[in-house]
């Protein structure tokens, strides 16, 4: 059976765990060939042997250049090019206003912002070079379509991240090179269990009872699921794609309208 991404090359960046290693089983059971970039090359590593002989790690620090500059380079060795960017790596903080500190702040936007832009750039260049056109994948949130008052920062850096699939989406499908994004809204696994233990401490709350909550609101009845994304993930990559353009999918169990 020929999957939707037959022979396609993909490097998915925090590919180690959650939504991204939910991706990374996916391509791979598409069809594709995936690099597990991330910044826990040893996690990176379990993970590519668990999911099989064509997922392999790479070690990726999306804040370094010269890091970036290798792992592009180290697809195009093994692999003979890159077909598919998922810009999946991010970090969350909370805080108030008036307690947010600045290494926090350039934290987060060096990693959600500046990461997603310069793993983009590379990504791109390296398409455009092989001229063979491609699909890079952000992921936003629906953190990026509306503030919320504990979580300034990590808000801001997704609108970037939907302005910069805007931009750059425009500027690239002259080459062939599809940029859109995708807005989850609350998906539970590692990275929630995290969320939910910051909310305890500023909220007051006991742990787990953020997620209680969130999950209770969403219009579909749960919180999201990483495998919940996986389609859209893979629709993005695929021809079938070609004529979408600089969009941002909310796939959030109805949390957001637009
Ligand atoms: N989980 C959610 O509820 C949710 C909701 C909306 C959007 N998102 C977005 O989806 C994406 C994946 O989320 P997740 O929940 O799977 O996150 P996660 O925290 O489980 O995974 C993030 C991965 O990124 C890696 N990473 C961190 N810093 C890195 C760096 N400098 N270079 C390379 N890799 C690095 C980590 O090692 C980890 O494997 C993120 O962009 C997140 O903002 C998540």
């Amino acid at each position: 059976m020929t999957g939707r991404l037959t022979g396609k090359s993909a490097l998915i960046t925090g590919s180690a765990r959650g939504i991204g290693r939910a991706f990374a089983e996916a391509y791979v059971r598409e069809g594709a060939t995936v690099a597990i970039a991330d910044i826990d090359f040893a996690r990176a590593s379990d993970t590519a042997l668990e999911i099989g002989p064509r997922a392999y790690p790479v070690h990726l620090d999306v804040t370094d250049q010269s890091s970036i500059d290798a792992a592009i380079g180290a697809v195009e060795e093994r692999a003979g090019g890159l077909d598919i960017l998922i810009n999946n790596a991010a970090l969350f903080d909370l805080a108030p206003i008036v307690e947010i500190s600045r290494a926090s702040y350039d934290r987060l936007f060096s990693i959600n912002v500046s990461g997603t832009l310069f793993m983009l750039q590379a990504a791109a260049k390296s398409m455009i070079a092989r001229g063979q056109g491609g699909k890079i994948i952000n992921m936003a949130s629906q953190a990026g379509r509306r503030g919320e008052a504990l979580v300034a920062v990590y808000c801001a850096t997704k609108a970037a991240i939907i302005s910069l699939t805007q931009s750059a989406g425009l500027d690239l499908i002259k080459h062939g090179i599809n940029v859109n994004a995708i807005a989850p809204g609350v998906v539970d696994g590692e990275h929630w269990d995290g969320v939910d233990a910051l909310f305890a401490k500023h909220e007051n709350l006991p742990r787990g009872e953020k997620k209680r909550l969130v999950g209770e609101a969403v219009p579909f009845g749960r919180m999201g699921r990483a495998e919940d994304l996986t389609g859209m993930a893979i629709f993005l990559a695929s021809p079938e794609a070609d004529y979408i353009v600089a969009q941002t999918y909310n796939v959030d169990g109805g949390n957001w309208m637009s």
